[in-house]
């Protein structure tokens, strides 16, 4: 690595628009033969979709790409692979019945018309000798460890004889031994000439194994920088940012009172039996916001759950103004007053094909005053509270009585607030509740959350975006691997920077 480097792939200009917002803005980026290559940037940063415009699974709305000097047009992911760009996705493409060869071969352009198994296997084989991709050809997929079925990933691209190769945060899958393994093989593999792309978070592992790396905030490109001498701190400000405003909506804020929900050392395992929460402990009083920060995939989505009532935990408790509610049902969650705002609105919060009174129904239809009797609902009395609620929460709907499923993602999360929010609500656990919504929706969902606040609410909100959880909240726990790795107190912009470092699960400063 010497030699002057030689630019493997440029790209100019990239843009791409997704309805009318810019995911990649005027991004340039250049990979040298012989490099690892890193790109870091927040969740929703953009990285992803460059690539993917790299890999030919998008195609930029402007801007160019050059191979070896020359513009190549890569409308599909084939003719990426034809000019030797491969990627690696986060989710894995592998059919889970065929063995590995199988997977290796499927798709290919050239599949020659009689299958000779012993020499495509002899050849897989060797490459993963050379790399060091230790994986028997013979094997299901279904029956290797996630770890193995990246290197059939990896192995499928190479086989293609790909030159450049893209892997999307491939780290967040590994344990830390296999993460080891993995990086002695993209070792081998850059001191074969390949370039490597690797999207991450992690800002510690890119550290060491980047030679340069880009940072992406909001579609923009922020630096490019040789990886050697570069601080931690430095690449997370990059990441997050100056600009954030952090200053709170509401600049006289109510001193929180009793604490009114806690959770103790909660403990789940997930589907695979790998541990998603290891004992964690959060306590919110009344009259605070709780903001829970993370990347995606770190124990969040599993935390909201069993705070909600939808998940028992394997151990661990939930309480509630003193009352252990752990084992109840979501039923009675919602009966001491939890409200749940989910980030998937259509798919748990609201019922699509329901109108929006049916839907506002959907809370308190078993009891009084919208249950008449043990057998009625009362609708006149639901219609009428619909009716104001959805004035109160300017909710914009052609009738209401039509289906929910015809309203914009901004209305459908005010319908949301209007039916969780409300005067005997003590918790609220927000999950990414401005996740897709315009800047006008997402300054109303805060103001709502803030009122509440206001009016004596313990409030808990999930957010991948800081920005939101700085200027929101009154305490920022961060989440890293399924645990608390750190709780900021008040917040202030230039704690961005150590939340940005906890996210990446990196606890001491250097
Ligand atoms: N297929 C798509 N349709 C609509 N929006 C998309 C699509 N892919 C990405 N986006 C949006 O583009 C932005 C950047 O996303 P992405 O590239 O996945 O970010 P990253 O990989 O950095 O987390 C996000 O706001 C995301 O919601
Ligand atoms: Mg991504």
């Amino acid at each position: 690595m010497t030699e002057t480097k030689k630019t493997l792939v440029s790209m100019r200009g990239i843009d791409k628009i997704f309805y009318g917002r810019h995911a990649n803005r005027g991004v340039d980026f250049d990979l040298f033969a012989g490099e690892v290559h890193s790109i870091l940037g927040e969740n929703g940063a953009g990285k992803t979709t460059l690539m993917n415009c790299l890999a030919g699974i998008y195609l930029p709305d402007a801007g160019s790409i050059y191979i070896g000097g020359e513009p190549v047009f890569l409308p599909n992911p084939k003719a990426a692979i034809d000019n030797g760009i491969g990627m690696v996705h986060q989710h894995f493409m592998l059919v889970p019945v065929f063995t590995v060869w199988e997977n290796i071969i499927l798709g290919l352009s050239d599949i020659p018309l009689v299958i000779n198994k012993e020499e495509i296997i002899a050849r897989i084989r060797e490459i993963s000798d050379r790399y060091g991709l230790a994986v028997n050809p013979e094997a299901k997929v279904w029956q290797l460890s996630i770890g193995e079925q990246q290197r059939v990933e990896i192995l499928k691209m190479l086989y293609r004889g790909t030159k450049v190769l893209i892997l999307d945060e491939p780290t967040s899958v590994l344990t830390p031994q296999e993460t080891r393994e993995f990086f002695k093989t993209l070792k081998n593999m850059v001191a074969a000439g390949h370039g490597i792309v690797l999207i991450s978070h992690k800002i510690e592992e890119i550290m060491e194994i980047s030679d340069r790396l880009t940072v992406l905030r909001r579609g923009e490109r922020v630096a490019t920088r040789r990886a050697a001498g570069i601080s931690k701190e430095e690449i997370a400000e990059m990441m997050v940012g100056h600009c954030l405003e952090g200053a709170s909506l509401s600049e006289e804020r109510r001193e929180p009172g009793e604490v009114v929900f806690v959770c103790s050392r909660i403990s789940l395992k997930d589907e695979r039996g790998a541990a998603a929460l290891k004992e964690v402990s959060l306590s919110v009083r009344g009259g605070e916001i709780l903001g829970i920060a993370g990347v995606d995939g770190n124990g969040q989505d599993e935390l909201c759950e069993v705070l909600a009532g939808l998940r028992s935990p394997d151990s661990g408790s939930v309480s509630i103004e003193g009352n252990d509610i752990t084992h109840q049902r979501a039923r009675g969650y919602i009966e001491k007053g939890i409200s749940y705002i989910p980030a998937d609105r259509k798919g748990v919060g609201l019922v699509a094909n329901m109108s929006v009174v049916e839907n506002i129904a959907l809370k308190g239809y078993c009891r009084p005053p919208m249950e008449r009797g043990r057998l009625f609902m009362d609708w006149a009395y639901i219609t009428d509270f619909a009716a104001e609620r959805v004035k109160d929460y300017d909710v914009q709907i052609p009738d209401l009585f039509a289906p929910v499923r015809v309203l914009s993602g901004g209305n459908l999360q005010k319908l949301m607030l209007s039916r969780e929010i409300t005067d005997t609500t003590k918790v609220i656990i927000a999950m990414q509740p401005t996740w897709g919504l315009d800047v006008g929706a997402a300054e109303f969902v805060h103001k709502r959350l803030l009122e509440a606040r206001e009016a004596g609410a313990a409030v808990i909100l999930i957010s991948k975006d800081l920005q939101e959880l700085t200027s929101l909240s009154d305490r920022i726990a961060v989440m890293y691997g399924g645990e608390i790795s750190g709780v900021v107190e008040g917040p202030q912009k230039t704690d961005v920077e150590k939340i940005g470092l906890l996210m990446a699960g990196i606890r001491e400063r250097a």
